[in-house]
């Protein structure tokens, strides 16, 4: 599938975001064992890190294994870890070929050992990478993430690095995991759900929303193509109204 001519390449998202839903039921829907699910949307990952490549994308933050995801049957869980271990082993040449920079965020330690030690593996084997950055939002929580900012804020007041007058929100997020990264501008979830399932709370304030009822197992470039396409389609406007984004765009007369 080659990009749409449609597509308006200036006008992409630096940063997508993208709740990897429906593993599961896909893998019901074909009489199998839920995690043959989670094997085959390894299959989708490759190809939209793929496609996000080939656009230029400068971030791609992709939730694949939420702190509430620890509640799930002990065989589930093994099994996303067992995946995660061997899909990094497997897919870290490319990745470094393909100028890809991996990186993580959540509760890293919560993470088995032989995990940790596979992604700080790729994590620096990427590090000189300069093309897609990709992020792995791992054990990750954001209420979490929100708390532990706040307790590293509170540290830095206490011992006096700094002044309580001085916190804002910008204070807050260069204290998240993702003080690095621009916020998404899109975010997407497959599989029909429409909630956020405490994912990037803060960081997707402004970002469009896009729900697909397609299965994450079957989402493919074109499902990506489709979903830029509706995002430029949107105005953001940021509080202000239309009439004001229109004459704010550059080229108008006003
Ligand atoms: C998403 O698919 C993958 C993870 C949460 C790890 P699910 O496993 O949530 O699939 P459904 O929602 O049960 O179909
Ligand atoms: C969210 O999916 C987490 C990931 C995609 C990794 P879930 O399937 O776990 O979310 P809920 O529980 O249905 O909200
Ligand atoms: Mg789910």
């Amino acid at each position: 599938m080659s990009i749409p001519g449609t597509l308006d390449r200036s006008r992409l998202p630096q940063h997508i975001a993208i709740i990897m839903d429906g593993n599961g039921r896909w893998a019901k829907e074909r009489g199998e064992d839920r995690v043959y699910g989670h094997y085959e949307g390894v299959v989708s990952v490759r190809s939209i890190v793929d496609a996000c490549g080939e656009l230029g994308i400068g971030y791609l933050t992709l939730y694949a294994f939420s702190a509430e995801n620890w509640n799930r049957p002990k065989a589930e869980v093994d099994a996303l870890m067992e995946l995660l271990v061997n899909t990094i082993r497997k897919e870290v040449d490319d990745l470094k070929k393909n100028n890809v920079r991996l990186h993580v965020i959540g509760d890293f330690e919560s993470l088995p050992d032989i995990c940790q030690t596979e992604l700080n593996e790729a994590i620096d084997m990427t590090a000189m990478n300069t093309g897609l950055n990709l992020v792995l939002a791992l054990s990750y929580s954001s209420r979490d993430e929100m708390a532990r900012a706040t307790r590293l804020i509170a540290e830095k007041v206490a011992g006096g690095s700094m002044q309580i007058e001085d916190i804002n929100d910008k204070t807050l997020a260069s204290h998240l995991y993702t003080s690095n990264f621009p916020d998404p501008e899109l975010m997407i979830r497959t599989s029909g759900e429409h909630r956020i399932s405490n994912f990037l709370l803060f960081q997707l304030a402004y970002a469009e929303l896009y729900f697909t009822n397609v299965h994450w197992p079957d989402f493919r470039k074109e499902n990506l193509y489709d979903a830029l396409l509706n995002y430029q389609q949107r105005e953001r406007r940021f509080g202000k109204t239309s009439e004001q984004i229109q004459s704010d765009k550059p080229g108008q007369v006003h």
